[in-house]
């Protein structure tokens, strides 16, 4: 049986190893893991999904600010990555994942992520239509920086990692 677990359950080589197979070992160069340097994955919200002693699949969301150009501050959570064992996708999966992410970020701060809009739109309802004047630490195809919630800044401005962030925000 496939069994949802917080993801401080697994051993970090584990999950890398997970992370590895599903994006290639290419991935830290990427702009998604400036925006979370020197931050810690927020515990409520990242899941593991295991069966027997299998990782089959993890999520990880990050906590991550926007600096508006307007001076104004905005706290957001960062979704991602996501990520399935290329044996085990198109099961359902990532969308339970997700679902599982979504509900226990119900309430927080609004959330955004770098991926395909037509696997996080479709399902999940993010979308590119606040996010065109923001600026990142790393290149970022704008098509597929998204976000989702009501509290979006859909403003210029900055978005890096949230640095003096909680455990739990
Ligand atoms: C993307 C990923 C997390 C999806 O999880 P999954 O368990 O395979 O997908 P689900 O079973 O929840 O959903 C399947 C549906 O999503 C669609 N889908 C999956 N990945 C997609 C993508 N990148 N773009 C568009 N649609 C996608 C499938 O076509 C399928 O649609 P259907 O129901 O109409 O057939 C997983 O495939 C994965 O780990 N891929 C490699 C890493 C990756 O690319 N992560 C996301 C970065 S943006």
């Amino acid at each position: 049986m496939t069994q949802m677990v917080p993801i401080d359950t697994i051993p970090d080589e584990a999950v890398e190893r997970l992370l590895d197979r599903a994006f290639g070992c290419d991935r830290h160069a990427r702009t998604a893991y400036r925006l979370r340097a020197g931050t810690w994955a927020i515990p409520g919200l990242s899941f593991a999904l295991v069966e027997g002693d299998a990782l089959l699949g993890s999520i990880q969301c990050w906590p991550v600010q926007f600096d508006g150009d307007d001076g104004t501050v905005w706290p957001l959570v960062l979704i991602g990555p996501v990520a399935i064992v290329p044996e085990r996708q198109q099961e359902g999966l990532g969308r339970r994942l997700m679902e599982a992410a979504l509900a226990a970020a119900t309430g927080g701060p609004p959330l955004t992520l770098i991926g395909d809009p037509e696997y996080y739109g479709r399902f999940f309802g993010f979308d590119a239509a606040a996010t065109g004047s923001w600026r990142l630490p790393g290149p970022v195809e704008r098509h597929r920086l998204l976000a989702r919630g009501v509290n979006v800044p859909a403003i210029p401005g900055v978005l890096g990692p949230r640095r003096h962030a909680t455990a739990a925000a």
